[in-house]
């Protein structure tokens, strides 16, 4: 077996401690197992194989994409595996951590300005800086640009692995909750789950003041939920598979965060915890018992300790 083959199948895990008390239960597919350390493995993967099939990549060319730390990290060791050099273009309001994992995986890495954001807390306007040059980067060296937010490979990623892996594993789930990034995991995932069953409920978290996708508005760009949420609704976004929004602080997403790694034993970044807290929030309306399913998105591992503590 090789590395590629760790890419799916990640365990769907029962959340006893955060569900105690509630009506239902919470599971989480533990994305954050991954050898890249997140989620965006799976849509790295995709896209390289999807680029190889329709030939716009060849085996030497280099890979380049903006990135908020964990598709890097993804593309750097699926690139690795098939022989392609791979650069990333990320903004310096990332943490350290994603750096220091990105040079590990061995990606050249170039660091961009923050444009609006603040270390931590990177904004859409940081995010299209970073891709601007990325861009030209790509063009530049001939190398293929991957373009995560229109690269439609990343929906399909989801619609036919972590979806139907969701179903194996729990018929009889009720509702899904994602975060969202560049809405491949919400898109696709919530796409397979209508097509089983069109009674399963999706929801959408957001932050609170960053909730473009349900008010269409940005208040304040700045939040601690990096990797998702940039105030821009993403270039493949469908409302028609979003059932509810709900909408989190950035002091809830720590306290959550911070009580799965101590209650449930589960060290996972602040997405995962803006989930699992939002599908907490969903049974706590709910007046009947129902199976909600989420995602924990990366790994604690990722975080400079500073904000995790
Ligand atoms: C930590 C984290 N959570 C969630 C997401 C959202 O994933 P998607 O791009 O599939 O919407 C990302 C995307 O980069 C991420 O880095």
């Amino acid at each position: 077996m090789g590395t590629l083959n760790l890419i799916h199948n990640t365990p769907l895990i029962f959340l006893d401690k955060i569900s105690a008390g509630l009506p239902g239960k919470i599971y989480a597919k533990a994305e954050h197992l991954l050898p890249g350390g997140s989620i965006k493995d799976r849509a790295a993967y995709q896209i390289i194989l999807d680029a190889y099939q329709n030939g716009n990549l060849i085996k030497g060319q280099t890979v380049v994409e903006m990135t908020s730390g964990n598709m890097g990290a993804g593309l750097a060791l699926v690139c690795k595996q098939f022989g392609n050099p791979f650069i990333a273009v990320m903004s310096e309001g990332n943490s350290l951590a994603r750096r220091k994992i990105l040079n590990a995986f061995g990606a050249e890495i170039i660091i961009t300005k923050q444009v609006d954001g603040s270390p931590g807390m990177v904004t859409g306007a940081d995010i299209a800086y970073a891709a601007d040059l990325a861009k030209d980067m790509a063009q530049n060296r001939n190398a293929f640009y991957v373009d995560q937010f229109n690269n439609p490979s990343s929906i399909k990623a989801h619609f036919h692995h972590t979806g139907p892996e969701i179903v194996k594993n729990l018929p009889e789930i009720d509702g899904f909750i994602a975060s969202v990034g560049s809405g491949g995991t919400f898109i696709g995932v919530s796409k397979y789950l209508k097509s089983v069953n069109s009674n399963i409920q999706c929801m959408v978290v957001e932050p609170q003041n960053a909730a473009i996708l349900k008010t269409g508005k940005v208040k304040d760009p700045r939040h601690v939920i990096q990797g998702t949420a940039y105030g821009l609704i993403p270039p493949h976004w469908d409302e028609t598979l979003v059932d509810d929004f709900i909408t989190v602080t950035d002091q809830e997403v720590l306290e959550m965060t911070r009580k799965l790694s101590e209650e449930q034993g589960l060290y996972v970044g602040y997405s995962a915890g803006a989930n699992v807290l939002a599908a907490q929030k969903y049974l706590m309306a709910q007046d009947r018992a129902l199976n909600i399913v989420t995602i924990l998105c990366d790994s604690g591992y990722k975080y400079d300790d500073a904000i995790l503590v």
